[in-house]
C-alpha cells in the first residue's frame, strides 16, 4: 500500500546514515495503518522529524504512548522557570547544570535500571542563536569500527551513572530535594551495560557509549576513560551525526536504543522551551546486565 505520509531521508540532503523528515501527517490523528507504517519507518531511520506539528500537551503524551508505556509523561527542558522568569546562566543552579550536562553526547536513562526506549521531543520556544539538538547513529558507528576494535568492544562493559557524568561538571552535590528533583541521581546500585548492544526489534548491533559510561571492568581508569572518549570522538562525526535546527512546533521521536543525542549551546539570555516525553524501555531488552 502507498505510504500515508511523505518521508524524506536525511541522507538525501545531508548524507547521514539515519533520520528522516516526515510531512503530510497529523500526529494527533493517526489511523492504524499510518501508525504501523510510521513505526516501521522509525525502526529503520531511528529518528523521525515532524515539522510544524504544534502538539498540545495531551496530544504529545498520547503520541508518545503509542510507542509504549512512558517513563515520564512530559518534562520541560528549558532555561525558563515555571514562573516564567529566565534562569540565569551564571547562577549555575542544579537545573542549569543538567542543561549543560545535556550538551555532552548521551543516551537517556542508561544510568537507571532500565534504559529508555526513546523520546518524543518538541519545541515550543527556540533561541535565534544555537540550541540545536544533535543525534548520532551508533549502529553505523559500530559498523564502521575495524574488525580488531569490534572484537575488543564486544567483550566489554561499562558502568553508567548520572552522578558520575554530572560530577565532571562540578555537580556532585545535587540533592534529591533541590530544584532539579534528582531524576537519575538516585543512590541505587550503578548499572553495568555492554558496550555493544543488539537492538531488540531490528537485530542490529550498536555502540552503547556516551557521557554516563565509565569504569570498564578489568581496565585501569585512565585506559577506560581514553577508550570511551575515543569511541565517542570516532562515533559522533560525519556521516553519523545530524543537528536539528528547531522551529517552534517541530516534534521529533528518536530511538534511544541506538542513537546518542546532545543539546548544543545557545545564547542563554534567550528563552528555550522544549518538551520531553520519555518512552520506557522494555525490561527484557533494556535492563542493565547487573548493578
Ligand atoms: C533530553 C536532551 C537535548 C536538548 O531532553 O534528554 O538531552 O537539545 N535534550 O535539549
Ligand atoms: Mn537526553
Amino acid at each position: 500500500m502507498a505510504p500515508h505520509f511523505r518521508i524524506e531521508p536525511l541522507d538525501a540532503k545531508f548524507g547521514t546514515t539515519f533520520g528522516a523528515v516526515v510531512s503530510d501527517i497529523e500526529l494527533s490523528a493517526l489511523d492504524e495503518a499510518t501508525w504501523r507504517d510510521l513505526y516501521a519507518a522509525w525502526l529503520k531511520y531511528a529518528l523521525l522529524i515532524f515539522p510544524g506539528q504544534f502538539l498540545k500537551r495531551d496530544q504529545q503524551i498520547a503520541f508518545a504512548k503509542r510507542f509504549g508505556p512512558l517513563e515520564f509523561e512530559m518534562a520541560a527542558i528549558s532555561n525558563v522557570k515555571a514562573d516564567g522568569t529566565l534562569r540565569i546562566e551564571k547562577d549555575n543552579d542544579d537545573v542549569m547544570k543538567i542543561l549543560k550536562g545535556n550538551m555532552g553526547w548521551h543516551a537517556d536513562s542508561t544510568y537507571m535500571p532500565v534504559q529508555a526506549k526513546g523520546a518524543v521531543f518538541s519545541a515550543e520556544e527556540v533561541p535565534t542563536i544555537g540550541g540545536q539538538t544533535g543525534f548520532a547513529d551508533m549502529r553505523a558507528a559500530y559498523d564502521a569500527l575495524d574488525d580488531g576494535l569490534k572484537a575488543k568492544v564486544e567483550s566489554l562493559q561499562a558502568y553508567h551513572s548520572l552522578h558520575y557524568s554530572q560530577s565532571l561538571l562540578g555537580h556532585e552535590t545535587a540533592k534529591s530535594d533541590g530544584e532539579y528533583s534528582g531524576y537519575g541521581l538516585h543512590d541505587g546500585p550503578v548499572p553495568l551495560r555492554p558496550l555493544v548492544k543488539t537492538h531488540p526489534e531490528t537485530g542490529r548491533k550498536s555502540l552503547l557509549i556516551g557521557r554516563h559510561a565509565h569504569n570498564i571492568p578489568g581496565m585501569a581508569p585512565e585506559e577506560s576513560r581514553h577508550l570511551l572518549q575515543g569511541l565517542i570522538d570516532f562515533a559522533c562525526r560525519k556521516p553519523r551525526i545530524y543537528h536539528h535546527d528547531w522551529a517552534p512546533g517541530d516534534a521529533v521521536v528518536w530511538d534511544n536504543r541506538c542513537l546518542l543525542h546532545q543539546a548544543t549551546p545557545w545564547d542563554m539570555t534567550q528563552r528555550r522551551i522544549m518538551w520531553h516525553s520519555r518512552i520506557a524501555g522494555a525490561p527484557q531488552s533494556e535492563a542493565a546486565l547487573a548493578a
